[in-house]
């Protein structure tokens, strides 16, 4: 069986082909940051444009690439939330499409859903059941799942994302977007001593996050410290040390409480920030020091992809989940809206 996946949320046009025998078997990707640099952030309209541009003709090349006819297709899957509506919508309509046009089953799949199963695309991945540290440019979540579409919130943030905060502190910095893993880099420079910003929402209870006063830190640190002129690099990675020191940080306590809250010993984490190196060593350390697992998708797939969708559209695709012919996207998705089904 194989199924062809479509994501086009955000910034990034990513068509994958997976099949339930090979595995993955195609994978195509596009990111637009360069056009949208200039602006700072993700232009949606812009976006949107792009994404009609390239969705097919890098569905051709995933074809190509597959050595395979659009009759192979058995499904066809893409990302129908969260995410900028119009960028949905291109990806949505293209999918629903292709899907009426080659008689198959079309999958509407929950983006952070595709994010959460990234791992599952490994050679060892996770067994049920799991939390997962869902954290990327949207969202920050931790997640109790026991099965597919099983999946209880136990926190999030209540303010800015966690990759929003790399964002925002990276453009504080002077670095361009999307700035978090320049920021990371820019750390790997610093020294831990210099600067310390509180570990935000650990003095209390509970697995919420909250990391706009984080940002705010940072930023009347980069005021005290500049007196009107332009920061040094050395003073620029000391404070981007201390972001990303307390940032992380944070992301363990919580973490390590909701293992404890769940009895769980297997940790999943997902999500653009997945990506960064020191979240990824701390986490590993922790783990190890419970006799647990970490496990989480390679870098390429941390980000947005279309593996992952085209992944999550096979698992619901074997569960009989498919849409009608209507053609319906949701910019705001919770994703326990998924448990109902
Ligand atoms: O999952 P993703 O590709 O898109 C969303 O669904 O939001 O995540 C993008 C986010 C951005 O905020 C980006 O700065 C952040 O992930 N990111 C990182 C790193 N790589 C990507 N943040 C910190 N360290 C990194 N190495
Ligand atoms: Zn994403």
């Amino acid at each position: 069986m194989k199924i062809l996946g479509i994501e086009t949320s955000c910034d990034e046009t990513g068509i994958a082909i997976y099949d339930d025998k090979h595995g993955l078997i195609a994978n195509q990707l596009y990111s637009q940051i360069k056009l949208h640099a200039d602006y700072g952030g993700v232009v949606p309209e812009l976006a949107s444009r792009d994404h009609i541009r390239k969705t097919v003709p890098l569905i051709q090349a995933a074809l190509k690439e597959a050595n395979l006819r659009a009759s192979d297709i058995d499904g066809v899957a893409y990302t129908a939330g969260p995410g900028l509506i119009g960028a949905l919508m291109v990806g949505a309509s293209i999918g629903r499409s292709l899907a009426y046009a080659w008689g198959v089953p079309a999958i509407a799949v929950h983006h952070m859903e595709g994010h959460l199963l990234a791992p599952m695309l490994e050679d060892n991945p996770p067994e049920f059941p799991f939390v997962a540290l869902l954290v990327s440019g949207g969202h920050t979540q931790l997640i109790k799942v026991t099965g597919v579409g099983q999946y209880q919130l136990l926190g999030e943030s209540i303010d800015d994302a966690a990759g929003e905060a790399f964002d925002k502190t990276a453009k504080l910095l002077g670095l361009d977007y999307p700035g978090g893993a320049k920021l990371s880099k820019l750390a790997e420079l610093g020294d831990a001593t210099r600067f310390r910003f509180s570990r935000p929402m650990t003095d209390r209870p509970g697995l919420d996050f909250s990391f706009s006063g984080l940002k705010t830190a940072a930023a009347n640190t980069i005021h005290q410290q500049s007196c009107g002129q332009d920061l040094d690099d050395q003073t620029r990675a000391d404070i981007a040390k201390a972001f990303e020191d307390a940032l992380v940080d944070t992301l363990l306590i919580k973490s390590r409480r909701a293992l404890d809250q769940t009895g769980f010993n297997r940790l999943v984490i997902a999500g653009g920030v997945s990506a960064n190196k020191t979240l990824r060593r701390q986490l590993a350390e922790l783990m190890a020091q419970r006799k647990g697992q970490v496990y989480y998708p390679r870098l390429e797939f941390c980000t947005d992809n279309g593996a992952m969708i085209a992944y999550a559209g096979m698992i619901h695709l074997k569960a009989s989940q498919f849409v009608d012919l209507a053609i319906e996207v949701k910019p705001r998705w919770p994703l326990s809206e998924l448990n109902s089904k």
